[in-house]
């Protein structure tokens, strides 16, 4: 195996490297870490569970630790393209930390017993799963819950999931993820919080705190996972497990972000991601798993890789099975999921001297502390206790809380003469294949979640205004046609039954049902598994035959509704164009029929904003809002050649981040600053006055921007660095204060180094990122 060179050391950055030794060099990765002292401290540990960490491992043989180090998946979900063999012998021989996709007190107890009472030392199993967006009650995938700028329900989701998920037998979830995604093709968008590095924080700090409460001991608090570990959004154009080459400014500046928020947040362990960084895959990089991660920003947990990430890291051409083991647990990975990659050579790695018996120690040391900060050793069974489940799971308040989430999170995209709300009497046809769904509604992580205990939208209507509107249904298209692409589908869980009439005569019957109602309310969109894991698109558009059934509809000249439930930002031109008003519901959870209902007529003014910019085309992606200027900015000049632009489309997105309508109208007043000029250390105040307008009490998100005008490097035209959600009665007006720290203006510089260049400053202030206005500042030397 090539080991990496002080030769490879490409990124060799000012000031940091001088104090590596050779040694360090040949053994680290390629990245240095930055020359600043503002990081977070190494947190003081416990001095109890060091020591009873350190006396139990005292008594443990070599196998016993490497035993620990591994992470089976057994049970009843398969989440990844290989599962563990013999888990049942394997923990009985000790030679298992812990286990995943096994939950119910009782299965869970099952496993435990087999732990505790077959090994020498009687260590407990951890018990993972991918809880993602809830455990039984399913709410809005993440990319919905971000769309709801709402933290505290956010935070009371986690918190829902905790409960639910510690009394199924679980104490460690595999959440938040929270890898900033740019790239609309990239189908695990889905799974995390957008594309702002600032939004994207809050919200990993609202969920960790959902999960883990302030007392990990607790029987209804579990450890999170943060999820993964680094930089996997950025794949190399939208394709899942993509390579990543990034420059170590945006790294900092812009994906960094939400993962350094989460460890300040105190998540307890880290996943690895699988995609390589900068030439070394991140399982194996000890530059990320240990400079970074842990000497830099202080996280004191455990890190496991992903769903065999240390195997995979042969096929990314860095050394046999063997070597890929010693490179990931020298480089700070702690455990090994699934893979048996520790299990099977580094007790010869050890004795073949390529790696110490201390460095196992360490991890298997940082899993048993894992353990300890659960409560496990007191109590192997804390989280099996028979009787919770039925007196938790999917209780009344849990599925209000649902509903209330999921209504919150949807995006009122085009509202045309104030089409919506619907009103409560005539005819509806509601048209569409995703009308009856189910199996979407609950998105394609939906962890122990039943989809038929989902309300589908026809379903949420009628419990919603029951008889007093007439409802007509035609299917209208399937969701997809490439037999392909449902083949594939259906054999990982998609459930689609596929119409087997023609596309055409579908349409037509949409179309005399259509005639025969008062107005059209299209419900289309991508199917579950056409987002998340390994479901990455290249066309974003509306799948088969679905746009065709829109224009069809279009014609027969009704009122055109169309709600959406996707995963994804779509191309949705023709949409925005011709429909009267378009509705993002994303994939709403157990509740989501009638929280859609609740919105479409009227029960809930929709407040939900965009945390993805939507492309006008998918030509258009990697496309967000907070990129650099160019040098040769487009200012719209059509005949103006030499200019960052495309010749086929604008630059513009079709619905910028932070977009989203109310059924009533918000004024901005002129926004007021406190101070034009300040010192590096002073903080300022914006000011704006928000009133409703219209005829509906409302809920605002109002956006707080800044962009940097002159940098050492070059500065995002615009960076989000406050929002609030307010609630305003019809006619109620109200100041909205937003602080500016220094820390809201500072940013890595090209020496990595957290600073605040003094200078010009411009801040906006709007209901998204296009629409503000802005004031601007000066901070003087
Ligand atoms: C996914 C992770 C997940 C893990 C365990 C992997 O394939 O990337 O997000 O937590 O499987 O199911």
């Amino acid at each position: 195996m090539k080991r990496i060179s002080t030769a490879f050391l490409f990124f060799v950055c000012l000031g940091c490297s001088q104090n590596v030794t050779q040694q360090q060099r040949t053994t680290t990765a390629n990245t240095p870490t930055p020359a600043t002292n503002t990081e977070a401290a190494r947190p003081a540990k416990d001095p109890e569970m060091d020591r009873f960490v350190s006396d139990l491992l005292a008594k443990m043989t070599l196998e016993e630790k490497i035993g620990q180090l591994n992470l089976a998946a057994v049970g009843f979900d398969v989440t990844g393209p290989v599962v563990s063999k013999n888990v049942d012998e394997n923990i009985r021989q000790g030679n298992v930390g812990g286990v995943f996709n096994t939950f119910t007190p009782v299965a869970a107890r099952k496993l435990q017993e087999l732990a505790v009472n077959n090994t020498r030392l009687k260590i407990p199993l951890l018990f993972g799963y991918d809880v993602i967006h809830g455990h039984r009650t399913i709410f809005p995938i993440p990319l919905a819950l971000s769309t709801s700028w709402d933290m505290n329900l956010i935070e009371q989701s986690a918190r829902i999931a905790a409960e639910e998920a510690s009394a199924d037998g679980l104490n460690w979830v595999f959440s938040p993820m929270v890898d900033i995604a740019r790239d609309a093709r990239w189908g695990r968008i889905s799974e995390g919080a957008g594309e702002d590095p600032y939004l994207g924080s809050e919200v990993a700090k609202a969920m960790i705190r959902g999960y883990q409460g302030d007392d990990l001991t607790r029987n209804n608090t579990v450890m999170a996972c943060l999820k993964h570990f680094a930089l996997y959004g950025a794949a190399e154009a939208g394709r899942d497990y993509g390579t990543t080459d990034m420059s170590l400014q945006r790294m900092y500046n812009e994906y960094m972000p939400p993962y350094k928020a989460a460890i300040e947040a105190g998540v307890g362990s880290v996943m690895t991601s699988f995609n390589d960084i900068n030439g070394i895959p991140a399982t194996g990089n000890r530059w990320l798993m240990t400079e970074l991660l842990r000497d830099t920003w202080g996280f004191d947990g455990f890190v496991v890789t992903d769903y065999t990430a240390i195997n995979e890291m042969v096929a990314h051409g860095m050394g046999t099975e063997a070597e890929v083991g010693e490179l990931a647990l020298k480089a700070g990975t702690d455990m090994d999921m699934v893979g048996e990659v520790f299990l099977k050579h580094l007790g010869q790695s050890v004795k073949d001297g390529k790696v110490t018996e201390a460095e196992v120690d360490l991890a298997c040391r940082r899993i048993l502390e894992g353990k300890y900060k659960l409560g496990l050793f007191e109590d192997p069974y804390r989280y099996t206790d028979e009787a919770r489940p039925a007196a938790t799971i999917m209780k009344p308040e849990f599925i209000e809380a649902s509903r209330d989430i999921a209504r919150k999170s949807m995006v009122l995209l085009k509202n045309n003469k104030n089409m919506l709300p619907l009103k409560q009497s005539g005819s509806i046809a509601l048209i569409g294949p995703l009308v009856n769904r189910q199996r979407e509604m609950i998105g394609n992580w939906s962890a122990a979640g039943d989809w038929k205990q989902a309300v589908s939208l026809e379903q949420g209507i009628r419990n919603v205004v029951g008889n007093k509107v007439k409802i007509n249904y035609a299917k209208g298209a399937n969701i997809a046609d490439d037999e392909q692409m449902l083949k594939r589908l259906n054999a990982h869980g998609g459930e689609l039954d596929i119409d087997s009439r023609s596309s055409d005569a579908m349409i037509q019957e949409a179309v005399r049902v259509a005639r025969n109602s008062d107005i059209v309310v299209a419900v289309v969109g991508e199917s579950q598994g056409m987002t998340g894991e390994a479901a990455s698109r290249a066309d974003i558009t509306l799948p088969g035959q679905q746009l065709e059934l829109l224009k069809a509809l279009k014609k027969t000249g009704k009122p055109l509704v169309v709600v959406l439930m996707n995963g994804r930002p779509l191309a949705l031109q023709w949409e925005e164009q011709n429909a009267d008003a378009i509705l993002e519901t994303w994939f709403a959870g157990t509740q989501g029929g009638n929280a859609i209902a609740d919105v479409l007529f009227g029960l809930y003014n929709p407040s939900g904003k965009l945390t993805t910019t939507f492309p006008q085309v998918v030509g258009q992606e990697p496309l967000f809002y907070n990129h650099k200027n160019t040098g040769r900015p487009f200012g719209g000049e059509l005949l103006d050649k030499y200019k960052s632009r495309y010749l086929d489309v604008t630059n513009e997105p079709l619905y910028p981040f932070g977009f989203g309508l109310s059924y009533t109208t918000f004024d901005y007043g002129t926004p007021q600053i406190s101070k034009t000029t300040i010192s590096p250390s002073e903080s300022l105040e914006v000011r704006v006055e928000v009133r409703n307008t219209g005829n509906y009490d409302g809920e605002e998100v109002v956006q707080l921007y800044i962009q940097d005008l002159v940098g050492s490097i070059s500065r995002p035209v615009k960076e989000l660095k406050g929002f609030q959600k307010i609630s305003l009665k019809k006619g109620e007006a109200r100041m909205v204060t937003f602080t500016i720290t220094p820390d809201d203006l500072k940013f890595y510089n090209y020496a990595l180094e957290h600073v605040l260049e003094p200078g010009d400053f411009k801040v906006f202030v709007g209901t998204n990122s296009r629409d503000v206005q802005e004031v601007a500042f000066r901070v003087q030397e």
